[in-house]
C-alpha cells in the first residue's frame, strides 16, 4: 500500500510539471484527488491494511494529498504567470514610434484682429453689442440720417431682400438697435463687430462681404476730444508701437462733424514709403460726433447728451498689420495662405 501510495505521488508530479494548460490540471486534480480519484481509490484498501500500520499510512495518505493539492496551486499560479506574460508581450506598446499628427487648426487672420480690437476696447469699458445681418432698410438707412433718395446710398451699394430687407452694408444699424434697447440710459459704451455686405466688384481692395467694427459711446458732455483720446490710444495698442494721430474732415450722414483717423505710417514712421503711397500717414477709420437726428430718432434727448461713433474696416487692418496686398486671400481659403496665420 506505502509504495503504491508512492508510486502515485511520483507519477502525478510527473504529470503535473509536464501539463502546459490550466484546464488540464484541473482535470487532473480530480483524477487524483477527486471523490472518484486515484487517491481515494487507493485509500478504500484500508481495510486489508493491518491496524497497527494503518496510522502510519493514514498520514502518509494525507501528506501525499497536502504536497498534491500543493503542487498543483503552484503550477497553476505558473501556468497564470506565464500567460499574462504572453499576453503583455503581446499588447506591448512602442512608445517610440511616431504618433499620428493631428491636424490642428488656427484663427483666420480676421477674426484674430477682431478679437485683438475686442480685447482692447472691452478694456477701456466697452462692451460688444451684435445685431442682424438681414436688416431692415429703416434701420440700415433712415434711422441713420439716409433717406430713400440720399445720395450716401450709392457709396454704400446694397443687396436687397425686399423693397424694405437688404444685407446691412455697415453695423451702424447695431447702434441705434442697442440705443432704443436701452431707452435714453446713459451711458452707451458698445463696440459691434460683424460681416456686412455691398455691390461691389470684387478686386485687391474691395469685397462684397467684408467686416466692420463700430463703436458708439453716448454721455452727458462728450465731445471731440474723447473721440480722438480714445481712438489714439486703440490704435497704438493694436500695433504695439508709439504713433502720430490726425483727424481729417469728412463726410458721414449720421455724425456731424465727421472725421477720418489717419495714423502715420507702421511701416516707415511718417517717412513716406509704398505702403503709405508716400504721405507718410495711413487711414485706419472714419468717425464724428453723433448726429443730433440719430440721437432723437433712438429715444436720447439731444440737448443733454453727446456721443461720437467711430467705424473701421478689420479687413483693411489685417491688410495692414500683416503687409497683404489683396483682400481676397481671405476668402479664397487657400491653406497655404491661412497657415500662415496658425500662431496669431
Ligand atoms: N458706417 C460707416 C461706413 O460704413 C463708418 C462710420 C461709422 C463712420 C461710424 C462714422 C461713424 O462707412
Amino acid at each position: 500500500m506505502k509504495d503504491r501510495l508512492q508510486a502515485l505521488e511520483q507519477e502525478a508530479f510527473t504529470s503535473i510539471r509536464s501539463i502546459g494548460d490550466v484546464e488540464e490540471l484541473k482535470a487532473l486534480r480530480v483524477r487524483y484527488l477527486g471523490k472518484k480519484g486515484e487517491l481515494t481509490e487507493i485509500l478504500r484498501g484500508m481495510k486489508d491494511v493491518a491496524p497497527d500500520e494503518r496510522p502510519v499510512i493514514g498520514s502518509l495518505a494525507n501528506d501525499i494529498r497536502a504536497r498534491l493539492e500543493e503542487g498543483i496551486s503552484s503550477r497553476e499560479e505558473e501556468l497564470q504567470e506565464q500567460a499574462l506574460e504572453i499576453r503583455l508581450r503581446h499588447e506591448q506598446i512602442d512608445v517610440t514610434l511616431p504618433g499620428k499628427p493631428q491636424a490642428l487648426g488656427g484663427i483666420h487672420p480676421i477674426s484674430a484682429v477682431i478679437e485683438q480690437i475686442e480685447d482692447i476696447f472691452v478694456g477701456m469699458g466697452f462692451e460688444v453689442a451684435e445685431g442682424p445681418e438681414v436688416e431692415l432698410d429703416s434701420y440700415n438707412f433712415e434711422s441713420l440720417n439716409i433717406p430713400k433718395d440720399h445720395p450716401a446710398r450709392d457709396m454704400q451699394d446694397s443687396f436687397y431682400v425686399t423693397p424694405e430687407i437688404l444685407l446691412r452694408t455697415h453695423t451702424s444699424p447695431v447702434q441705434v438697435r442697442t440705443m432704443e434697447k436701452k431707452e435714453g440710459q446713459v451711458p452707451v459704451k458698445i463696440i459691434c463687430p460683424g460681416k456686412v455686405y455691398r455691390r461691389d466688384d470684387d478686386d485687391a481692395t474691395h469685397s462684397h462681404q467684408f467686416h466692420q467694427v463700430e463703436g458708439l459711446v453716448v454721455d452727458r458732455g462728450i465731445a471731440m476730444s474723447e473721440l480722438h483720446g480714445i481712438l489714439a490710444a486703440f490704435a497704438e495698442k493694436l500695433f504695439g508701437m508709439e504713433l502720430e494721430t490726425r483727424l481729417r474732415p469728412s463726410y458721414f450722414p449720421f455724425t456731424e462733424p465727421s472725421v477720418e483717423m489717419d495714423i502715420s505710417c507702421v511701416q516707415c514712421g511718417g517717412q513716406g514709403c509704398r505702403m503709405c503711397k508716400e504721405t507718410g500717414w495711413i487711414e485706419i477709420l472714419g468717425a464724428g460726433m453723433v448726429h443730433p437726428r440719430v440721437l432723437e430718432g433712438a429715444g436720447y434727448d439731444s440737448e443733454r447728451y453727446t456721443g461720437f461713433a467711430f467705424g473701421m474696416g478689420p479687413d483693411r487692418i489685417a491688410l495692414l498689420k500683416y503687409g497683404i496686398d489683396d483682400i481676397r486671400h481671405f476668402y479664397t481659403n487657400d491653406l497655404r495662405f491661412l497657415r500662415q496665420f496658425q500662431s496669431v
